[in-house]
């Protein structure tokens, strides 16, 4: 369990930094990242390269024996480079350009920009590459915040007519699969195409979701083409990008394909993401000081599978933020509650954004580990104590691997982009579909693994499908070799990788294994809402509902109030036709559960656990003291058994 902190030296004197770096060892944190917005302090006129700076930097911090990680400054190109390349600043979707003034003003596209990075990483790497202090390199910094990528230029639709090309190689196949006869859309060539932009009313939607396949593929090269230099130069670092948790622009799993990284990392920044996702209001206004229990674990649950077992939180919420639509002080314990539990998931390091709260304006009320006179913040005074009892413990300083999970959910970002397309009905957000299942199964007190479609699935013994657009044969030929239970959700396999209704209707190529077939599809405004009952637990469809048929021998397991089956079973599989009310997603979970031999525990409100190697951890998120569910003769190492808000126990599993 290691800390680390982000710095930025060149905000603050020179006279400051070795006593910085002194304090950061005194609180317990091992790594320090710097760098990845200074780009116009390491060349500050075209060609210009001035290290100096940057070499007492790493000097000062390496030799108080802090371990650092150095980011690429590309998310922050200089006045002078866009000067002399204007056409580096992205295009929003009506036309216009994001202006110079804050960060992030580069269009992913753009061949010149790229040239440009691969320069200043270059340069960089060369530099510091070898440095044994220098342990890992992060790239840009939240590739795709503040909404500038996709970027509608010239540039991205030039990519774009090549990434089509290759995709499709003749412009009749293109035609065909697009289905551009309809409003006679046909394109004469690939270079007649435009952007899926300023079009009068919906743009064909496999346009749409070619497009973002393509911005996609654009990030993760994007990526690519520093790893490259990174790699050559520095062969023994890791690599690493931070992501940003519930972002969806780009397809998180793919990127990291091959050797993209070594690292999954993420920011995290519980509260402002639940005051920012789509939660009911109650759950908003019951979790607004503590965050919901689930909103960090989904993602440390994604990013570990992303990075193969290996990932950090490279900025971790310290105090009160500054971008959400209200940024409370979180409640006490909450800070070191997000590390244990970070941990409990499987981090290998959680690095807190930042070392002190800022001198300027900008971002200037965002809390750091220190306030602004130096004085350690009530955050960091959590973070010292955190670091004080994880080195006062064998136990928790030696942790083992996280337990492997039972249980997989299946995300998949296609779907969510081919739901945004066609949400059908304006609340049905695929994530947020996701996320409830997920809190279900978290509530029932189950470890979870997040992954891809195209994961290997044979070690988990139920696997959960929200939902997921295209079914292909892989995938079924998963399901038949699998002795695993395995839900479905509605919409699932509704529509082929063309985009198209499959020939033999929805759940398409699912159907070999789960005969059935979807009729219609409905959704729902909030006062359309059937009645159903799963076991004794009643409830509604909510978002979307789906008329279904059961085939051959398959079962109706339960059914809508106005008879129209609500679950179809299958020897293993359950289909379920709609978007149900949390408790019946609960209730299906725990039944398909219980089938896998899997126990479950329905958890005191506002708790989760989690375990990691020999170790069981339980967190308390809810506004009132709850008992953990530890057996009687629990041998804790950290806490008790007793949680107030924002308290941690853990205890040795048998
Ligand atoms: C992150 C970003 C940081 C800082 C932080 C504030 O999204 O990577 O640079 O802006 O937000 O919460």
């Amino acid at each position: 369990m290691q800390l680390g902190v982000c710095y930025y030296p060149e905000q603050w004197p020179r006279t400051m930094w070795a006593d910085d770096a002194k304090r950061m060892v005194e609180l317990g944190i091992t790594h320090v990242r710097i760098a990845e917005f200074a780009w116009s302090r390491m060349e500050p006129r075209a060609g210009e390269f001035v290290w100096e700076w940057l070499d007492e930097a790493v000097a000062t911090l390496a030799a108080a024996g802090l371990k650092i990680v150095l980011g690429t400054p590309t998310a922050s190109p200089p006045k002078w480079l866009i000067d002399a390349c204007p056409e580096v600043l992205p295009v929003r979707a009506d036309g216009t350009r994001w202006n110079f003034g804050s960060r992030r003003h580069y269009d992913v596209s753009s061949e010149t920009y790229r040239r440009e990075c691969v320069r200043i990483v270059t340069a960089m790497v060369e530099r510091y590459g070898r440095h044994p202090s220098i342990v890992a390199w992060q790239t840009d910094n939240e590739l795709g915040c503040h909404d500038t990528v996709p970027s509608y230029s010239d540039a991205a639709l030039a990519r774009f007519h090549r990434w089509l090309r290759h995709r499709y190689e003749t412009i009749e196949a293109l035609n065909e699969i697009w289905g551009n006869v309809f409003w006679s859309m046909e394109y004469p060539s690939f270079e007649a195409i435009g952007l899926p932009n300023l079009t009068p009313t919906d743009a064909n939607p496999i346009h749409l979701l070619d497009f973002r396949r393509f911005v996609s593929d654009e990030v993760a090269s994007f990526h690519a083409g520093q790893v490259e230099v990174l790699r050559r130069h520095a062969p023994d670092a890791d690599i690493l990008h931070n992501f940003m948790g519930f972002f969806t622009t780009f397809d998180h799993y793919r990127f990291a394909d091959g050797d993209a990284l070594d690292v999954a990392a993420w920011d995290s920044y519980p509260i402002a993401r639940t005051e920012s996702i789509a939660l009911p209001e109650e759950q908003k206004a019951r979790y607004a000081r503590t965050a919901h229990p689930d909103v960090s674990a989904f993602d440390h649950d994604r990013y570990r599978a992303i990075g193969r077992g290996r990932f950090w939180v490279m900025e971790q919420q310290a105090g009160p933020v500054n971008w959400a639509p209200w940024n409370p002080v979180p409640a006490k314990g909450m800070v070191r509650l997000w590390a244990y539990e970070a941990f409990a998931h499987g981090a290998e390091l959680v690095s807190y954004f930042r070392w002190r709260q800022c001198p300027y304006a900008q971002e200037q009320m965002h809390s750091g580990l220190n306030l602004p006179n130096n004085e350690l913040s009530p955050g960091g005074l959590e973070v010292q104590q955190a670091a004080r009892e994880i080195a006062a413990s064998a136990a928790l300083s030696a942790l083992g691997a996280p337990s492997p999970a039972s249980v997989a959910i299946v995300f998949d970002y296609e779907t969510q982009w081919m739901f945004e397309i066609q949400r059908h009905g304006k609340t049905f957000d695929y994530q947020t579909l996701v996320f409830d299942y997920y809190e279900s199964l978290r509530e029932l007190g189950l470890d979870v693994d997040i992954v891809s479609r195209s994961a290997d699935l044979s070690a988990y013994r139920l696997v959960v499908v929200p939902s997921l657009a295209v079914i292909d044969d892989a995938l079924v030929d998963q399901i038949e070799r699998s002795s695993a239970q395995w839900v479905f959700g509605p919409r699932s396999g509704s529509k082929t990788d063309a985009f198209a209704i499959p020939g033999n209707l929805p759940p398409g190529a699912l159907q070999r294994v789960l005969p059935m077939q979807v009729l219609e599809i409905e959704s729902l405004r909030p006062t359309l809402a059937p009645a159903l009952s799963v076991g004794d637990t009643h409830g509604v469809a909510m978002h979307w509902r789906e008329h279904v048929r059961a085939n051959g021998d398959t079962r109706v397991a339960a059914q809508f109030d106005d008879t129209w089956p609500a679950i179809l079973a299958h020897g293993k599989l359950r289909y379920v036709a709609g978007w149900l009310s949390h408790a019946l997603h609960r209730e299906v979970l725990q039944q398909a559960a219980r089938q896998a031999g899997i126990d479950t525990q329905l958890l005191p409100d506002g708790v989760r656990i989690r375990r990691r190697g020999e170790l069981t951890f339980a967190f308390n998120f809810g506004p009132q003291q709850a008992q953990a569910p530890a057996p009687a003769d629990a041998r804790f190492v950290l806490g008790g058994a007793q949680l107030h808000t924002g308290d941690v126990c853990v205890w040795r599993n048998g």
